[in-house]
C-alpha cells in the first residue's frame, strides 16, 4: 500500500507513479493524503483529488481526518456520494494544531467519539472502512485501550505507525506495544514505518497482513517492483526509475499550474526525499528545475 503524504502522493504523482510502476508492481492499494472540512464544508480541492481523471485504473482509497461525529457524517456522505467503496480513517496525523483540536492522533484520546463511530459505520453498508493510527498522542497505551471499540468495527484493517504523536516521525519504532495492542486486535494490521528495502517488506509481511510505505517509496518509487520481481534493482536502474518519475510529475505539475512560483512551491517538498545514493551534480541540477 502506498501511504497518504499531504502534498506529495496527490493525484498527478500517484497516476505517474501508477503508469510506470503497474505491470512490474502488481496490484497496489493508493490512499489520497487527508481530506477534511473547512468552513462546514469538505475542502474542494481535497475533493477534487479524489474525483480527478488522473486516478482512473487505479485501487485508490480516500481517508479522511474529522474531530467530531458531524465532521465524520459529513465526510463520508460526500465521499460515498462521489463513488468511494472504501474509506481510510485518520488517527495518525501528528501536527499539534490537529492534534489540539482532537483531529487525527488526537482522535486516540477521545473513546467516546470513537464508539458514536463504529455504531455510525454500520449506516454506510456499501462503504467498507479502515483506519490508520499510532499507539497514542504520548503514552504508548493509548491504542491498547481502544481495542474493544476498534475490534466493534467492521474495518477491513488497520495499519500502525508504532510512534506516538509527540515522536513525529522520527525515533524508535515501538515494536513491542505495537505486539501486544495486535495481539488483542481482531482485524488485520499493516505495519507502516521507515520500510525502505524490498527485504524490510519480506521480513515484515511474515509478520503482518502487509505494509504501507511512504517515504521510502518516493525517493525508490521502483520498491514495491524490486519485491515483487524477487530481486533488488542495481543502484543505477533505480536511480534511472526515480529521475524518469520525477521527470514526468514536473512536466505535468508545469502543464497544471499557473506559473513558476506555483510550480517551484509545489515541486520543493520532493527535494527531501532524494534518493542517497543520487550523485550531487544531479542532485543541484533537477533542484533547479
Ligand atoms: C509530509 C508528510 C505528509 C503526510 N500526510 C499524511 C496524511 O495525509 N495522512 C496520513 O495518514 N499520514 C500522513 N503522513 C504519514 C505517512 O502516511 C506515514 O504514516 C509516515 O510517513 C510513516 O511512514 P514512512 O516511514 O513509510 O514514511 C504524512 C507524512 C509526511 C512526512
Amino acid at each position: 500500500m502506498v501511504a497518504p503524504l499531504q502534498g506529495l502522493t496527490e493525484a498527478v504523482w500517484r497516476s505517474v507513479h501508477q503508469r510506470l510502476f503497474a505491470e512490474l508492481q502488481g496490484e497496489v492499494e493508493y490512499f489520497t493524503p487527508f481530506i477534511r472540512v473547512e468552513k462546514g464544508n469538505v475542502r474542494a480541492r481535497d475533493l477534487r483529488d479524489f474525483t480527478s481523471v488522473l486516478n482512473e485504473g487505479m485501487m485508490l482509497t480516500p481517508q479522511i481526518i474529522f474531530r467530531d461525529v458531524d465532521e465524520w457524517k459529513m465526510l463520508v456522505e460526500t465521499l460515498a456520494t462521489n463513488g468511494a467503496k472504501r474509506i481510510d480513517v485518520n488517527m495518525g496525523c501528528p501536527f499539534p494544531p490537529q492534534v489540539k483540536k482532537g483531529r487525527g492522533a488526537g482522535m486516540l484520546q477521545h473513546p467516546e467519539i470513537i464508539g458514536r463511530i463504529a455504531e455510525d459505520m454500520a449506516n454506510y453498508p456499501a462503504v467498507k472502512f479502515s483506519v490508520k493510527m499510532r499507539l497514542g498522542v504520548d503514552d504508548l497505551t493509548e491504542a491498547l485501550a481502544l481495542v474493544d471499540i476498534l475490534n466493534a468495527m467492521p474495518l477491513r484493517h488497520v495499519t500502525v505507525h508504532p510512534r506516538t504523536a509527540k515522536q513525529q516521525y522520527k525515533g524508535a519504532l515501538h515494536l513491542k506495544e505495537l505486539s501486544d495492542f495486535s495481539s488483542k486486535l481482531i482485524h488485520p494490521i499493516i505495519f507502516n514505518g521507515e520500510i525502505s528495502t524490498p527485504s524490510d517488506i519480506e521480513i515484515l509481511t511474515e509478520k503482518y497482513a502487509g505494509v504501507m510505505v511512504g517515504r521510502g517509496l518516493l525517493a525508490r518509487p521502483s520498491l514495491f517492483a524490486e519485491y515483487r520481481s524477487g530481486e533488488e534493482w542495481s543502484v543505477e536502474k533505480r536511480e534511472e526509475a526515480y529521475l524518469n518519475l520525477m521527470r514526468d510529475v514536473s512536466s505535468e505539475l508545469e502543464k497544471k499550474l499557473c506559473g513558476k512560483s506555483q510550480f517551484r512551491d509545489k515541486i520543493k517538498p520532493y527535494f527531501e526525499y532524494v534518493p542517497a545514493s543520487l550523485d550531487k551534480k544531479t542532485v543541484k541540477a533537477w533542484k533547479k528545475i
